[in-house]
């Protein structure tokens, strides 16, 4: 039986590389859960990494990333003194047994100053060629055998494509358990992405008529404005398809078309999202072309602002052929499902960051008003707004105030910034809280990453076939490239533009 921390349980954070992640994310979240009185009173977090970096030079390097990053702007020296008085350095080579065995010292040294046995989560923040090593390593030095206490975390790339997830997932069973494998997609754990469990599974409403008899077609654009920013190397070799179709657009498709689970479960909810997954139609190398759009952003401009094409990006070929857009259209082939398109696009340095997912329900089966009346006609629709603006909005017909029976769309907007006081924590401070509670339910099973790279496995075999021969295909800042639209134009659709919450945004000036 897996024991669950409790919050007086002590924990230790042995965070594997001390690099942009760690700074950016991990430990301004843990600063956060701190300032919460959510960590647990006996704590530390273990940076493990090559450079000799004294405790506190390494703290006051972690001060600067939590002041910049952390939730609540700068850190106050009465919750940052004490807090990074929980923070050590250990410097060691990830793939020397020395590490480990320095690393278990320390974790020993610890449980016998805290007169209890620590929870230890050892989080891998390197790069994916010592997603192996360290697992391995662990085991070795005895860290990963008790399963109640150890527990590893992992996050993308999860592989490169199916064969090498499956020899990744190999090797992480190999000396972990599944149920202490901690696999974060980050989007799982931003509170509208959750919320779309609350608002399908909590409320009625809507559940009746989520389905193929009223539902059109589904789309969920994910919209970058940044480009690659300092990751040119590492995205070169990714893409989108593999940096955010695999995994994050997979996890919204599936919490959207899910069926209901019996219970909060962890392994209920995982069950139900990989039934989605399997009833995907699988594309083949026939239907790639029309299934799925590429695109690579020349210079152009952002806010006014000339911002450079992909390929003059530090650390990118000049000649690459990798793609910063896609756009995708799948088919789940279930009762709910049958005949509604998902599409899906994400890309970079496009015009504004929104994510969005709609929801457009099919027209009324007999149109009684005269034309006039409905010159404003738009399809009815549910808009779960996930980023920047967080919030629902109900787009639907109302009369126009007058003598005329002449018909409007109307929203009803529920923002989050409106209903709730408090801020929406960061999905690392949810996720790191989850990894402590041990609960599974918003981390990535491995049958699951394996079912979601096998949909596109034949996607990146075509496109490794043929490489593109009009790249770069839009303009930074523009809509991205104009063939996104035929993927829709087949069945008679178009991408909706975006929702009310963004124009409200907008018309407030933010
Ligand atoms: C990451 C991708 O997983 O998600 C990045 O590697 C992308 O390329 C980022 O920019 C987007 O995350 P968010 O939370 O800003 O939407």
């Amino acid at each position: 039986m897996i024991k669950s921390i409790d919050t007086t349980d002590p924990t230790i954070f042995a965070i594997f590389g001390g690099g942009d992640l760690t700074w950016r994310k991990l430990v301004p979240a843990l600063y956060s859960l701190y300032i919460k009185a959510n960590l647990p009173e006996h704590f530390a977090i273990v940076v493990i990494d090559r450079g000799e970096i004294s405790d506190a030079k390494l703290r006051e390097h972690l001060h600067t990333g939590v002041d910049q990053f952390g939730c609540c702007g700068k850190s106050k020296a009465a919750d940052w003194t004490p807090f990074s008085k929980h923070i050590f350095s250990l410097s060691g080579d990830f793939t020397k047994g020395q590490t480990y065995r320095d690393l278990g010292q320390l974790c020993a040294k610890l449980e016998k100053e805290w007169k209890m046995k620590p929870h230890n989560i050892f989080y891998l923040a390197t790069p994916p060629s010592l997603f192996g090593e360290i697992p391995k390593q662990l085991h070795k030095a005895g860290l990963a055998e008790d399963k109640g206490y150890a527990r590893l975390v992992i996050e993308k790339p999860l592989g490169y494509d199916l064969a090498s997830a499956q020899d990744l997932n190999n090797q992480l069973t190999a000396y972990f358990d599944e149920s202490q494998i901690f696999r974060i997609d980050h989007y799982l754990g931003k509170e509208t992405v959750q919320n779309i469990l609350a608002f399908r599974f909590a409320n009625p409403l809507f559940e009746p008529l989520w389905n193929r008899h009223y539902v059109e077609f589904v789309a969920i654009t994910v919209a970058e404005q940044v480009g690659v920013e300092h990751r040119g190397g590492y995205y070169d070799k990714s893409g989108a398809l593999r940096d955010m179709v695999q995994n994050h657009l997979m996890q919204l498709l599936c919490m959207v078309a899910m069926e209901p689970m019996l219970s909060f479960d962890a392994d209920q909810i995982r069950n139900r999202k990989i039934d989605v997954l399997n009833a995907i139609r699988p594309i083949t190398p026939v239907t790639v072309h029309d299934s799925v759009v590429r695109g690579q952003y020349r210079q152009g401009f952002i806010d006014g602002e000339p911002v450079c094409g992909y390929r003059e990006e530090e650390g990118v070929d000049p000649n690459s052929q990798t793609e910063t857009f896609v756009a995708i259209k799948l088919n789940i082939d279930n009762w709910r499902w049958q005949g509604v398109p998902f599409y899906m696009r994400t890309g970079k340095r496009l015009p504004s960051r929104t994510s969005e997912i709609v929801i457009q329900f099919r027209a009324v089966p007999h149109q009684a008003f005269p034309p006039e009346a409905t010159l404003d006609w738009q399809a009815s629709r549910l808009i779960l707004s996930l980023q920047p603006h967080e919030g629902i909005v109900l787009r639907f017909q109302a009369k126009h105030p007058g003598p005329k029976m002449n018909l409007n769309t109307v929203e009803m907007e529920f923002n989050y910034r409106d209903a709730f006081a408090a801020p929406s924590p960061d999905a690392y401070e949810t996720l790191l809280w989850d990894v402590m509670k041990n609960d599974l339910t918003l981390f990535m099973r491995a049958d699951q990453v394996e079912a979601a790279w096998r949909i596109l496995a034949p996607v990146q075999k075509m496109w490794s076939l043929s490489p593109p021969s009009d790249f770069p295909n839009y303009v930074a800042g523009m809509g991205g490239p104009a063939e996104q639209h035929w993927l829709l134009a087949q069945q008679g659709h178009s991408w909706p533009l975006p929702s009310g919450t963004v124009k409200e945004a907008i018309r407030r000036g933010e």
